[in-house]
Formats: C-alpha cells, sequence, structure tokens
C-alpha cells in the first residue's frame, strides 16, 4: 500500500483549443463547427477571440511554469493544422504547436495532447461529419501527422474528448442530426465510426511511437438511484451502462455492451458495423483511462418528462425512454450554475472504473464554473474553488493510499479561464483569471487568483498537508 502520493504524479491542469487559443483564422487556420455555430445563448460569447493564447502562449507557459505544473493537458486544433480537414498541411499550425511543446519541455510540463476536442473541422461536418464513414481516415490521417510532428516529444495521447457527451448531449458541443433522420440511429452511427477511429488512431500510435501511452477521454460519473425502490436501482444501472460503461467496454473490451445493443435494436436504431471494423474495435487496447468528472448523477425509472426538463444544462444528460430519468439529488449542494457537488462521488467513480477495467486512469477534467471578481488591487478571491478542490483531492488521495488505485495525474479544468461550451466567459474556470467579459474584450491580461497559489502549494508539498 503506497503511503504517499508517487513523486512523478502527474499535477497539471487543462485547456481545450477552441475555448482558449482564439486566433480563429489567423495564420491560415479553417473553421471549425465552434467557429460556424450561431446558436450561443442570450449574453454568451463565440470563440473568435477566447483567451487569446495563441498570441500569449509564451507568457502562459511560464505563468504554468510558476504555478508548478508537472503536465499541461491541452488539444490541437484540427483545422490549424489542416485547414480543410484533409489535404494541405498549414506549416504555421505545425509551428505553433512545435513551439508550445517546445516551451512546456523547457521548463519541464509534461505535455498531454488531446487530438479532438469538439471542434470538427466545418469542411468535413458539411460533408456528412462524423456520421460519414469517410471521416475515420480523415481522423487517422490527422492523427498520423500529429504523430510523426509531434511524437518525438508527446507522450500522453488521449483520442477523443467526451465522446460519450457528444452522443448523449451533442447539441451544444456542435452535434447536428438533420430532421429527417432516426436521431437514436444518427447518434449510434456516429458513435461507432468514432469507436473505428479510435481503435484505428490507438494501433497507429502502438506502432509508430514505441514511447508513447494513448487513452480515450470520456466524461465518468457514478450514478445512483434517486430512492432505494428496486425499479430505480434498475434504472440507476441503465444509466451508467448507457452514460458511462458503453464507450469504455467497447474501447478497453472490443466489444459492444449489450443491454444498449439490446436498447438499440428494441428501438429499430442499430448502427451499420462491418465485421472489419469489430476486429479492428477488439484489436486496439488503451494504455490507460483518462476521464473528466464534474459531478455525479441520479436516475429513477422514468415516469415524465418535466422533471427533465427542469434540470441544468449540462446535467441534463438526456433522460431515456423506457430506460432512466435523471433526477436532482437533494442531498449534495450546487455550484452557482446549478451543477451538483459531490467529492465522494468521485471516488465512488475512480473505484468503480479502476474495478472495471484494471487499467492506470489520468484524471483530465474535474473543476468549478463560477462567475470571480476581480477587485481593486487585481486580486480575485476564489475561495469556493479552493474547497471544491480541497475536497476533490482528499478523496483522490483515499483512493490512491487506501483503495490503491493506480492513478497517473490530475489535470483540472482549468488552467486559465476560458470560454464554456455554451455559458460564455462569465462562468469562469480557471487558477488563471483572464481579464475579458463576453463582449468586452480589453487586453486579455492574466491575473493569479487566490486557487492559484493554493494549488501550487499544494504540488510543492504533493498534497501531503491534505
Ligand atoms: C467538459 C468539456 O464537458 O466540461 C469542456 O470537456 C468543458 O470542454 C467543461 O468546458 C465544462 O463545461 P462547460 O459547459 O461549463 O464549459
Amino acid at each position: 500500500m503506497p503511503k504517499k502520493i508517487n513523486d512523478n504524479f502527474l499535477w497539471g491542469a487543462s485547456t481545450s483549443a477552441y475555448q482558449f487559443e482564439g486566433g480563429y483564422n489567423a495564420d491560415r487556420k479553417g473553421l471549425s463547427v465552434q467557429d460556424v455555430r450561431n446558436n450561443y445563448p442570450e449574453g454568451t460569447t463565440n470563440f473568435e477571440v477566447a483567451s487569446d493564447h495563441y498570441n500569449k502562449w509564451k507568457e502562459d507557459v511560464k505563468m504554468m511554469s510558476e504555478l508548478g505544473l508537472k503536465s499541461y493537458r491541452f488539444s490541437i486544433s484540427w483545422t490549424r493544422i489542416l485547414p480543410n480537414g484533409r489535404g494541405d498541411i498549414n506549416k504555421k499550425g505545425l509551428e505553433f504547436y512545435n513551439n508550445l511543446i517546445n516551451e512546456l519541455i523547457k521548463y519541464n510540463i509534461t505535455p498531454i495532447v488531446t487530438i479532438y476536442h469538439f471542434d470538427l473541422p466545418d469542411k468535413l461536418d458539411k460533408d456528412g461529419g462524423w456520421h460519414n464513414k469517410n471521416i475515420i481516415e480523415d481522423f487517422l490521417n490527422y492523427s498520423k501527422i500529429l504523430f510523426e510532428n509531434f511524437g518525438d516529444r508527446v507522450n500522453h495521447w488521449l483520442t477523443i474528448n467526451e465522446q460519450n457527451i457528444m452522443i448523449l448531449f451533442g447539441e451544444i458541443v456542435g452535434i447536428k442530426i438533420p430532421e429527417t433522420e432516426n436521431k437514436i440511429k444518427y447518434l449510434y452511427q456516429i458513435n461507432h465510426n468514432m469507436m473505428v477511429a479510435q481503435a484505428k488512431v490507438i494501433n497507429l500510435c502502438h506502432k509508430t511511437l514505441s514511447n508513447s501511452k494513448i487513452g480515450p477521454a470520456p466524461n465518468i460519473a457514478c450514478v445512483y438511484p434517486g430512492t432505494s425502490k428496486p425499479i430505480d436501482n434498475l434504472a440507476a444501472f441503465n444509466m451508467k451502462v448507457m452514460r458511462n460503461w458503453f464507450y469504455l467496454d467497447t474501447c478497453v473490451f472490443g466489444r459492444y455492451n449489450k443491454l444498449v445493443l439490446n436498447y438499440l435494436r428494441e428501438n429499430n436504431s442499430m448502427f451499420e458495423y462491418t465485421i472489419e471494423e469489430m476486429n479492428e474495435i477488439n484489436s486496439a487496447k488503451p494504455d490507460f483511462i483518462a476521464f473528466n468528472y464534474y459531478t455525479s448523477s441520479t436516475a429513477i425509472f422514468p415516469f415524465s418528462d418535466k422533471l427533465f426538463d427542469e434540470m441544468p444544462s449540462q446535467q441534463k444528460i438526456k433522460s431515456v425512454k423506457g430506460m432512466y430519468q435523471q433526477v436532482k439529488n437533494d442531498n449534495l449542494n450546487k455550484t452557482d450554475f446549478g451543477w451538483e457537488i459531490d467529492a465522494i462521488g468521485f471516488r465512488n467513480t475512480l473505484r468503480e472504473l479502476y474495478d472495471r477495467y484494471n487499467l492506470p486512469l489520468l484524471i483530465t477534467e474535474n473543476g468549478i464554473g463560477g462567475y470571480d471578481k476581480i477587485d481593486n488591487n487585481y486580486q480575485i478571491h476564489d475561495q469556493y474553488r479552493i474547497k471544491y478542490y480541497k475536497e476533490h483531492i482528499k478523496q483522490m488521495k483515499i483512493a490512491i493510499l487506501q483503495d490503491n488505485i493506480d492513478i497517473i495525474g490530475y489535470n483540472p479544468w482549468s488552467a486559465f479561464d476560458l470560454v464554456s461550451t455554451h455559458e460564455g466567459v462569465k462562468k469562469r474556470y480557471g487558477f488563471i483569471y483572464v481579464d475579458r467579459e463576453d463582449f468586452d474584450l480589453k487586453e486579455c491580461k492574466r491575473y493569479k487568483k487566490d486557487s492559484f497559489y493554493w494549488y501550487k502549494n499544494l504540488i510543492e508539498n504533493n498534497a501531503n498537508e491534505l
């Protein structure tokens, strides 16, 4: 049993390209589905400038080193590398990420690279996006370019960020479904195509990069039954499988979970697959499971759509007819944006994941979005964020030291303030404040929040004081 957290533990922080970089059309970058979106909720900005990291990357890495980060998890923008999604490579795009990676390494910060984080090239989207099987080769080619250009320095790769959220709640992250289509079948076809693409990329990584490790990065959360009624326990199990295990069983065990296949067949929504594709999926083995955790879920057997309609946005992982309905958990406090806070749920999730898959775990997101205010002395007192992290890291520490779970690193969301997927800049997540508002860009200057100093200290003493 370990007595303390391993000295190599990757204490890090996380961002994604479209939410952080800006420079949406700089230096020949092509447009992604996020750049052409026009359905922003009222009062919420777009992603054109984001946190202006494209221009401030050097000072940003310096601040990361001041924070003491051992790792930085970021995504690469597909259209910065391939403006049309395929074909012509943009040298300026390669240069940007080469510079960023070199700078991180200069400060001994391990780069953890997400290949794809919600920002599909618009050109490919217009060609059917993830629903068109051609995308499997496109994704493979794009990944190959990343491996060839950055694989000598990047040893940690993540395939697809939150594939399960894209399938379960895709509208807010850019998934469009033509009205004429059978919605369930359409989404699960997208899922299957992503699974095949992911498998090919995992295999390519293992074949070409001997020092690299690669894994998926879904959003995973434990699920409680809303009551002790046996039928609600059944609903919680359904949700657990449909939300979590379906995705990871496919990636780790190389087969689709039967409960979901039954559901699809009963709803005449089975996706199209070939034996070769299933063999490909079966042959690819991830080295670790990366996952994002913000909050747990609670489910009952479905009885009405009313409760579902009342849920806050991202907790609204759709209730599924005949399977489960997500409900509020009155035992938990909520963030300013209505997300339930559940640190013990974090430990539960770690235990369930490790018990089921027995693979090392890498936490790629965890954090709390809130309204931060900068005062006249340029200070930001985000004590609520420190409290959230204290509680969650404490539970992670118990999971490592007591439950003996193999965890490689913890990369909270987010290093800097950035643009939320659908709630703008006002919903801040960072250790570092970015001085801009939704509709007033100012100069995007950076300021350290109280949580910055707290996290820096925690990293320095390897969480010994918690
Ligand atoms: C995860 C995503 O779903 O949660 C991030 O990987 C996202 O891209 C984060 O920003 C927080 O969600 P939101 O909706 O508050 O931005």
